[in-house]
């Protein structure tokens, strides 16, 4: 059957397209509702046309999928002419997310009615694209540069309501009554001729309007190539006609599209969408109840888990083993909600609601009818034994058992208890109510209907849940090694720290790794360390932390760490006593500075990910290389427009990566660079890491 079909009502054409799951622009798509629109306009019983489609949402876009692939007719900025073109009026009825190209061909028509739930946007900034379709030429002209320039930088939806007060739809109506108005309303505009918005103008705007959006997003878009050319764009719809604006866009679009940067934002996109397909884990798998939660320990993670968990609509049981530590764990919970308020995220009611959902216990019996535990306390494995050991003998049955550890073995902790099959890890981040990644360690003997419990939570608390095996620090943690080695080996090879940190966030990441450790904490890692018999024994590795960890230098919380703090700051100046201490360092171990440049800092950090990742994936710790694209863009601040450190080692070439680190093998030694076996395999094959993620299906 055909995607696009036409039928007739009182003199109506009524086109539906219908391509699920979110009527992409396919070509067939396309070339449909061109052939749609030429039988409506080539047919004298029409008068009107309305534009509508099934399923769960008006057209989502342009089909991404496509655009690794030469673009194929008919275009749709030419389909958008010709709905325009139409001499007959051509109403949209949007529902769901009128999104992307999917808004252009709305704003291609000459009215656009919308189902009050429906969200209306343009968001192809967040794929590294600006709207290719005319949006950049058509939004203007109908609710003015500043908006328009508003919603396609920000690439947010607005809602129905919204829109309707911005001039970009014409009526809401209740969601049932979509396709009825929208008729209604093209037929009311017979005889009215079509209202093109080419034919439009752009109402004045403040002269420095578009300098002023330059300065005013330059730190957030730093880097990306799309902000800047969606602004060239909206300012030449102030500044030429129609057409030429649009040849302008088209052209802009292109080099957008065939960039590396939106190649890698498209890869994130469909990388976040795979991760929740889990084998063994259906539609059929029972989810279990996540209602009632108890958090244990009331810390850094424990309070900030507490608050994501209310925040979700849950009760949550702070249990901790003092009164002045709850105490001080529910004022922290409350903070959070003031600064929500503040904020304007969360209203004054939902905090009371909140709030009102918190009770604390240092009694374990009062937890029993707990659906969800999640263990916070101390790093430290015999503490989380004893702790599962007790809640194995108070949680009803069915309760799920689960330990935020960032390291610990979770089989280990599993087999404190009788119930192995309910236990597994959910390793939130900090700022745990902020951050969007959720590993989700799956033990030996954990369960599908608790795997499945568990990525519904974490959708719950609007999180990107990550199913991982179980091994020291599962996919981020244990990557992370291997990327901070190599910044703590580059500090006595002669790189400063504030060098380090400069040359890792030009190149995209959200803070280099100095400045992070300081933000963490370098006690952190250094209690990590000292409870592993396993490191390696090199008098380099993490020396220079460990060093900072001995002198009391924790980082932020101790106003100094690898850099310093002024009172109350938290803006990292570099620190000349640091250096020094580098310097004598360097020097016992007979260690001789030299200059470093930017590019050997990179590649050491990011290849050092890549091998470890490629380690990962060998050992089965994550299921698809995607999976650990999404772990550190989610989780570790990983530039999402490089895609992930797997899709970044894609686009360099395996066999350029594998050069590089056999290159670094000779240089630095085999104990830390030897090629992954994987990484050779693929290299000499000429794939890729998603290559490996199919033949291991
Ligand atoms: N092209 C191809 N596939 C798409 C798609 C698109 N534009 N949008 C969504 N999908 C796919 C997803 O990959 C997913 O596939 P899967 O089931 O095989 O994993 C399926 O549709 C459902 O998507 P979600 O899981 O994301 O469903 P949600 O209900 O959570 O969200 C949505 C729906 C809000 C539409 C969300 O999918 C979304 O934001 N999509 C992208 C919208 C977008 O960016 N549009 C602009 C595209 S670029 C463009 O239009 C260029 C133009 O200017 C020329
Ligand atoms: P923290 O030291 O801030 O908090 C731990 C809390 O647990 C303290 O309040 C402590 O008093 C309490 N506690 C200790 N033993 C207890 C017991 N037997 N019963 C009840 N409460 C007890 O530590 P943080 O940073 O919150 O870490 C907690 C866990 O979260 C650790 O496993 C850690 O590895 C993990 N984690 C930490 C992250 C971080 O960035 N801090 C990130 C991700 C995970």
């Amino acid at each position: 059957m055909s995607q696009v079909s036409i039928e007739r009502r009182d003199g109506v054409a009524i086109i539906t397209i219908d391509n699920p799951p979110v009527n992409a622009l396919s070509q067939a798509v396309r070339e449909g509702l061109k052939r749609c629109i030429d039988e409506a306009t080539d047919d004298d019983a029409i008068a009107a046309i309305v534009i509508i489609c099934t399923g769960r949402t008006f057209i989502a876009g342009a089909d991404i999928r496509e655009f690794g692939r030469p673009p194929e007719p008919p275009h749709l900025p030419d389909v958008v002419a010709r709905i325009e073109a139409a001499d007959k009026p051509v109403v949209a009825a949007m529902h769901g997310t009128a999104l992307g190209g999917g808004l252009e061909v709305a704003l291609g028509c000459h009215y656009r009615i919308a189902a009050r739930s429906a969200k209306l946007g343009l968001p192809e900034v967040s794929l590294g694209l600006l709207p290719g379709a005319s949006g950049t030429q058509r939004l203007p002209r109908l609710i003015g540069a500043e908006r328009a320039l508003d919603m396609i930088l920000s690439g947010k939806p607005v809602k129905a309501q919204v829109a309707l007060d911005y001039g970009l739809v014409d009526q809401i109506c209740d969601d049932d009554k979509l396709r009825d108005t929208a008729i209604e309303f093209a037929v009311s505009q017979v005889g009215n001729g079509p209202r093109r918005i080419s034919e439009m103008t752009v109402a004045d705007v403040e002269p420095d309007l578009f300098e002023k959006t330059r300065t005013a997003i330059a730190r957030k878009t730093r880097g990306l190539m799309s902000p800047e050319r969606i602004i060239r764009c909206v300012e030449l719809s102030t500044q030429v006609g129609f057409d030429e604006g649009c040849k302008a866009e088209r052209e802009l679009f292109l080099e957008c599209k065939n960039s590396a940067q939106s190649d890698g934002l498209r890869h994130a996109f469909f990388a976040e969408r795979a991760v929740s397909k889990v084998s063994g884990i259906g539609k059929d798998t029972s989810v279990r109840a996540t209602d009632k939660v108890a958090v244990l320990g009331a810390g850094t993670m424990g309070a900030g888990i507490a608050y994501n968990c209310l925040t979700a609509g849950c009760t949550v049981h702070l249990l901790y083993n003092d009164e002045a530590g709850l105490k001080r764990g529910a004022t922290t919970i409350r903070k959070l909600f003031e600064g929500g308020v503040t904020r304007g995220k969360i209203s004054e009611e939902d905090m009371a609601d909140g709030v009102g959902r918190l009770s604390t216990t240092t009694d374990y019996g009062d937890i029993g009818d707990a659906d969800l535990v999640i263990e916070a306390v101390f790093e430290n494995l015999a503490i989380k034994k004893e702790v599962f050991e007790k809640l194995d003998a108070v949680c009803k049955a069915g309760a799920i058992l689960a330990t935020n550890t960032s390291t610990l073995d979770v089989d280990a902790i599993a087999g404190a208890t009788k119930r192995p099959q309910d236990v597994i890890g959910l390793h939130f981040f900090s700022p745990a109510h902020i951050m969007r990644l959720l590993e989700i360690v799956r033990g030996a003997e954990t369960s599908n209907e608790v795997i499945a419990t568990s990525l519904a939570l974490a959708k719950r608390l609007r999180k990107i849940g990550v199913v991982v095996g179980n091994c020291f620090g599962f996919v981020g943690n244990r990557m992370l090694y291997n990327y901070g080695r190599e910044n703590q080996f580059l500090l006595l090879e002669g790189a400063a720290p504030e060098q380090i940190d400069q040359a890792l966030t030009d190149w995209g990441m959200a803070m280099g790794p100095n400045a992070v450790g300081d933000l963490a904490g370098l006690d952190v890692g250094y209690k990590v360390r000292q409870e592993r018999t396993d490191l390696p024994n090199d008098p380099r590795f993490y020396r220079i932390a460990d060093l900072h960890v001995e002198q009391g230098r924790f980082g932020q919380k101790t106003g100094k760490g690898m850099y310093l703090y002024a009172e109350g700051s938290r803006v990292p100046t570099p620190d000349p006593e640091v250096q020094s201490l580098i310097d004598n360092e360097s020097a016992k171990l007979g260690i001789a500075r030299r200059d470093i440049e930017p590019q050997e800092i990179i590649e050491r950090c990011i290849y050092g990910l890549i091998t470890e990742g490629a380690r990962i994936l060998e050992d089965g710790i994550a299921t698809r290389s995607s999976d650990i694209d999404v772990v550190w863009t989610n989780g570790y601040g990983f530039p999402r427009h490089r895609g992930g450190p797997m899709h970044f080692a894609n686009t360099v070439g395996l066999a350029a990566v594998y050069e590089k680190v056999c290159e670094f093998r000779d240089r630095f030694g085999t104990e830390f660079w030897e090629a992954p076996g994987l990484l050779k395999d693929l290299a000499d094959k000429n794939q890729r890491f998603s290559d490996f993620d199919k033949s291991n299906k």
